[in-house]
């Protein structure tokens, strides 16, 4: 079955929902998601949107911060767009309805939070529950909309794009590569074809490629693996953002203790109760997040302990239930009271700031194919993402993006499909063994945590590439009997994204930002300080 729109969305969190209802004044959108629509990493975001709301902060300082947080890798120009543009999209979602906490002093301003690396209080956010505050409003509004459509449980397998080349002479030119849409797998399994003028990816992050990840299950890089496969570049694919306090505790899966938890005062503590912090950086609990998920790792390895503490007992325990509401009655309900208790905690991956390369609109080097949010690598973050800019990042990105395919569409409303064959039938193979889909994501997951986390080698590194090799023939060689289901999509997309966070993470000869290995502890800005790119030869 061929399904036919102006804009297709894939992913529906705040990227996919903001463009959405921006696009949607002008044409008809469907919007896939390959879970219930609310599932999203978005929906699992605690901190906040940083930005230029407080009397004592300026552009010029968030600009200072995100730069620094970025160690030398940031597009200049991407940031101070993104950062001047965010007050007035903020604005925009208190307009559409979402309720941000009020100060307590006076309720016509927000209560800003502080997170590490900001030199300003400039996180807006609704107590600790910013991304579902977002995504719900968003959401209502999307449902409410005519031209809008939302396809939930169907996963996009792939993009469907056209590329053309021309030999000449030895030399290989090609011209712009062009997107249609995308084939998708619905919920009974069967394939069917999206088929749009513009096409927009925000499916979120890689954290699954990870054993210990504060993502969502969702998060198995599909649209970079998607985007890779047609032919797309990417860029920085080495730096991934291990946030330093995730829950630890056997019956927690993915729980994050939000950054603002230390930016009201929580300290790090180790397991005889000293605080290590400051042994590592002057700002303390508040230095960035690579420097605390380093410190974590260091101090976990001398001790040999599990885990460390994030003490915040010491305020006071009204404030900490208000503030804290959802982190508060999660850690009550495992038998941890926050307002008592040190909370264990340790480092997770947490969020790609790598991904698909795009311009200042958001397009991807594929025609009529944007990419936004965590799949997508702006030029915003450089070498480390400074804490909460990521939601803004896919606001202002979103609206760039909308605005820019608007423009576009008039001269493409009327251009005719290609016509495809009709694959609306099941795939089936004939038989095969689900337990290597099982056994190869644990493998990957354990591999990439081990060899490629927060401290590298090339040694590991070298051992990672290999094994990854090892596996991808395995998957080769014994998936094509497997009838085709989502855990082996999502397996096939985590192996190529693993695959090319190994290769990115080799390529760069230095530590930078996120990127640490212990055979070259330091940055070199002289042969570095510039972007991995990677691509496939595509070749039709
Ligand atoms: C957090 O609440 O610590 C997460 C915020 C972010 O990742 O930007």
């Amino acid at each position: 079955m061929t399904e036919k729109f102006d804009f297709l969305v894939i992913g529906s969190g705040i990227a996919g929902l903001t463009f959405s209802l921006k696009v949607a004044e002008h044409g008809t959108v469907a919007i896939v998601t390959k879970k219930e629509k609310v599932e999203t990493s978005t929906n699992y975001a605690q901190g906040g949107i940083a930005s230029v709301l407080g009397p004592d902060d300026s552009f010029d300082l968030h600009i200072r911060d995100t730069l620094e947080a970025g160690d030398g890798l940031c597009d200049e120009d991407v940031v101070r767009k993104v950062v001047m543009e965010g007050p007035s999209l903020v604005r925009e979602l208190v307009e559409w309805g979402v309720e941000f906490s009020r100060s307590k002093r006076d309720s016509k301003h927000f209560d800003l939070g502080q997170e590490g690396g900001h030199s300003r209080r400039r996180i807006i956010h609704a107590r600790d529950m910013t991304g579902r505050e977002v995504e719900r409003v968003l959401l209502e509004r999307a449902e409410e909309h005519p031209n809008i459509k939302i396809f939930e449980n169907h996963l996009a397998l792939d993009l469907i794009t056209e590329s053309k080349m021309f030999m000449v002479g030895s030399s290989v030119l090609r011209a712009r590569n062009r997107c249609y849409g995308a084939q998708v797998l619905d919920a009974q399994n069967h394939i069917r074809t999206f088929l749009a003028h513009f096409t927009l990816l925000c499916t979120g992050g890689t954290g699954k490629v990870y054993l210990y990840t504060s993502n969502p299950d969702v998060a198995t890089g599909d649209g970079i693996a998607m985007a890779y496969r047609a032919g797309a570049t990417l860029a920085d694919m080495e730096f991934v953002q291990f946030h330093p306090t995730c829950l630890y505790h056997p019956h927690a899966k993915n729980f994050l203790i939000s950054e603002a938890v230390r930016g009201e005062g929580g300290k790090l503590i180790d397991g005889r109760g000293r605080a290590f912090m400051g042994d590592y950086h002057p700002l303390k609990d508040l230095a960035c997040r690579d420097v605390v998920a380093r410190a974590i790792d260091t101090e976990m390895k001398k001790s040999g302990d599990d885990c460390v503490y994030l003490d915040i007992s010491h305020r006071d325990s009204d404030f900490l239930k208000k503030r804290f509401p959802g982190i508060y009655e999660k850690c009550l309900s495992l038998g941890i009271d926050i307002t008592r208790d040190p909370i264990p905690v340790v480092p997770a991956a947490h969020y790609m700031c790598g991904g698909i390369r795009t311009d200042i609109h958001g397009r991807t080097d594929i025609d009529r194919l944007y990419a936004i949010g965590e799949t997508a690598c702006t030029g915003l973050h450089g070498a480390n993402r400074l804490a909460s800019n990521s939601l803004l990042e896919a606001l202002v990105f979103a609206n760039a993006a909308a605005m820019h395919s608007i423009t576009e569409l008039d001269s493409v409303r009327n251009e005719k499909f290609p016509s495809l064959p009709d694959v609306s039938v099941p795939r089936t193979g004939n038989g095969g063994e689900m337990v290597l889909v099982a056994h190869s994501w644990d493998i990957i997951r354990r591999l990439m945590w081990n060899y490629v986390g927060i401290v590298r080698s090339e040694k590991r590194l070298s051992l990672a590439k290999n094994h990854l090799a090892q596996i991808q023939m395995e998957i080769d060689e014994h998936t094509p009997n497997i009838p085709l289901n989502r855990d082996l999509v999502e397996l096939k997309n985590l192996l190529t994204v693993a695959r090319i966070i190994v290769h990115c993470a080799l390529e760069r000869k230095e530590s930078r930002g996120l990127h640490y290995n212990l055979d070259y502890p330091r940055r070199d800005d002289e042969h570095w300080k510039r972007h991995t790119v990677v691509k496939k030869e595509v070749c039709v």
